[in-house]
């Protein structure tokens, strides 16, 4: 019933120099990042500090959609306009957080499974009725002593592919996020082992679920390495060992992927998009770009720090972010991109 308006949102989404921003942090989230920056964590606050970003001129040159909250999506701005149709006016196609949250995962007392599935089906046709045509659902893959199980790989993939199953029969392009956290102190050659058998995982799951690969976007987290390794790979390093990893498990029908930034800072994030389409130009059977949360955010908030005064600034923060990572998924970002004031 959607097939036209799948295939068409999918390729929207990831088309030249557009990545998406991850702007749909669950309640504790949020008020996680607020109360480091001593900001109140109230309703109203999480709503200014959405429509400071939304409101931001421009955005729609850089961002071809934003990830929304389910409290977000039924917000609008301080003079009542809709959330949505600020984002759509823009030319910015809204989008909603699915998943439920990482649970802990029975019999695995260190891994978590991702719930949300019961009841989808109806929260997919309200949240497409609210203006939604994409959504996300992300899982979370610890590496440590043991683990990830191959029990925990398994039963995220195969939710990730009811999921996106489900978006596709109600009209909503899948965000596919297995997310292999940088939490630990593993290898470069760890991350990539772990990647690759999840990213297959996935894909095989998907294509048991009768998901179209055209109609959907993969949102992975970058081979990086543990945070705490004692060696830390360089920035071509880990753009290499990405795009390996992914020619061995994603279908080239996939029109994009859009990385998530996984807590790298605000400039390594851009800077391991750049090299990826530097060093792979036109040798790549998907576009790929960002769908960043905290590296598109981070300075923006805390220029805002809860503020009306700060807006301007904090929107010119936000703008700087993705104008750089739109530079970086052409490959023509330089560093010294970084020294031009926002
Ligand atoms: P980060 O870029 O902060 O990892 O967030 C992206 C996201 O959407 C996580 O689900």
């Amino acid at each position: 019933m959607y097939d036209q308006e799948l295939t068409t949102t999918a390729k929207a989404m990831v088309a030249e120099g557009k990545g998406i921003l991850a702007a749909d942090e669950s309640y504790g989230t949020a008020n996680k990042r607020f109360q480091k920056l001593g900001i109140p964590t109230t309703e109203e606050m999480r709503r200014a500090y959405r429509e400071m970003l939304f409101t931001t001129p421009g955005i729609g040159e850089f961002f071809s959609g934003v990830i929304l909250f389910d409290e977000t999506i039924r917000q609008a701005t301080q003079d009542g306009k809709p959330f949505t149709k600020v984002l759509m006016e823009a030319g910015v196609i809204p989008g909603i957080k699915l998943d439920a949250g990482a649970k802990p995962l029975a019999k695995s007392p260190n891994e978590v499974v991702t719930e949300g599935l019961d009841g989808l089906r109806d929260r997919i046709a309200e949240y497409y009725r609210m203006g939604a045509r994409f959504a996300k659902w992300r899982a979370v893959i610890t590496i440590g002593d043991g683990i990830p199980s191959r029990r925990c790989i398994e039963t995220n993939a195969h939710a990730l592919a009811r999921y996106a199953a489900l978006c596709q029969d109600g009209g909503l392009v899948p965000i596919v996020e297995p997310e292999v956290l940088m939490d630990g102190d593993h290898t470069l050659e760890r991350c990539f082992e772990v990647t690759e058998e999840v990213q297959h995982a996935v894909f095989e799951q998907l294509y048991r679920q009768g998901v179209e690969f055209h109609q959907m976007v993969l949102k992975p987290s970058m081979v990086t390495g543990g945070e705490n390794a004692s060696t830390q790979a360089g920035i071509e390093e880990v753009a290499n060992a990405t795009v390996q990893c992914l020619l061995r498990t994603t279908p080239a029908a996939v029109p994009g992927i859009a990385f998530l930034s996984g807590g790298q800072s605000d400039e390594l994030a851009t800077a391991h998009l750049n090299a990826m389409n530097a060093m792979y130009k036109g040798k790549l059977p998907w576009a790929l770009t960002f769908s960043y949360g905290r590296a598109l955010q981070q300075a923006a908030m805390s220029t805002w720090m809860g503020q009306d005064a700060n807006v301007p600034a904090a929107q010119k923060e936000l703008y700087k972010r993705a104008k750089n990572n739109s530079a970086a998924a052409l490959g023509q970002y330089s560093p010294a991109m970084e020294k031009v004031a926002a």
